[in-house]
């Protein structure tokens, strides 16, 4: 159990994740839990065990990629984060959490190139209209907004333009527009910048590139403000395998800590 105490942000962040809901034993390192399932003792125990969202199959929870949400989640300042097999797996399924046929995405028009794939030749597969405008110019932004925008999509510091976007400010377009702010925090990472309080409804990282820091893993997290549902998360899809996190994040996330 947590102690309701506050301490310094530095021990704050050793903590985060460090306790495994359900478990009594608290290892300093912890395992890797490579199982699909975890057992029950019987029927009842499985609906205890569903109430309190315990660990029960390895694709909807599991201790090594709560621990990282936990932290993810604390970094960002956000609700609830989702930990995925990559940046573009965290970026596809929560775009497509968000985003129905018939809605409008406006992105900006420098993102990571796989980005700009993914939008202009996949999402309109799905009938999601896609437009691509300059997020450093309000008015391209304002002129880019259609009735059924429910998007804005961007990157804190973009790849491989180095632009910079006013968060605060496409916030505000956004939310006037009733449409919500996706980021993508990847080249700033969560310790320099938290998008969640300059406005952005969802926080996503790459954590394959920085916040690994030791280019040896492949992962990507979402990070969601209070009222953020992931639908598709309902069903993990896209959802990172533990024995990758564990291995190379345990240790590289040690310099986020
Ligand atoms: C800014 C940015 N976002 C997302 C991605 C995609 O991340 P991943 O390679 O983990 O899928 C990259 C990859 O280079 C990136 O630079």
């Amino acid at each position: 159990m947590k102690k309701e105490r506050a301490f310094s942000r530095e021990t704050e962040i050793l903590h985060q994740g460090a306790y495994l809901q359900g478990r009594r034993d608290t290892p300093e390192n912890a395992p890797i839990y490579l199982t699909t399932a975890f057992n029950v003792d019987d029927l009842d125990d499985l609906e205890a065990t569903y109430a309190v969202k315990g660990y029960t199959y390895n694709r909807t929870r599991n201790p090594n990629r709560n621990a990282l949400a936990e932290l993810m989640t604390y970094l960002e300042k956000g609700q609830r984060s989702i930990i995925c097999g990559s940046g573009m797996a965290a970026i596809s399924t929560i775009l497509l959490s968000m985003l129905a046929s018939g809605d409008h995405l406006l992105a900006d028009s420098t993102l990571y190139g796989e980005c700009i794939t993914l939008f202009q030749k996949v999402f309109p597969t799905y009938g999601i209209e896609v437009t691509l405008v300059d997020f450093t110019d309000r008015e391209a932004i304002q002129g880019g907004l259609r009735p059924n925008t429910k998007v804005l999509y961007t990157e804190t510091i973009s790849n491989p333009m180095i632009t910079v976007v006013d968060i605060e400010a496409v916030a505000e377009i956004a939310h006037q527009h009733q449409a919500r702010l996706v980021v993508d925090n990847t080249f700033t990472t969560s310790v320099a910048m938290k998008p969640l309080e300059l406005g952005a409804d969802v926080s996503i990282n790459s954590l394959t590139k920085f916040a690994n820091g030791h280019s040896d893993a492949v992962a990507g997290s979402a990070t969601g403000s209070e009222g953020i549902t992931f639908g598709l998360m309902r069903v993990s899809v896209g959802i990172e395998n533990p024995d990758d996190l564990i291995l190379d994040f345990n240790e590289a996330l040690e310099v986020f800590k």
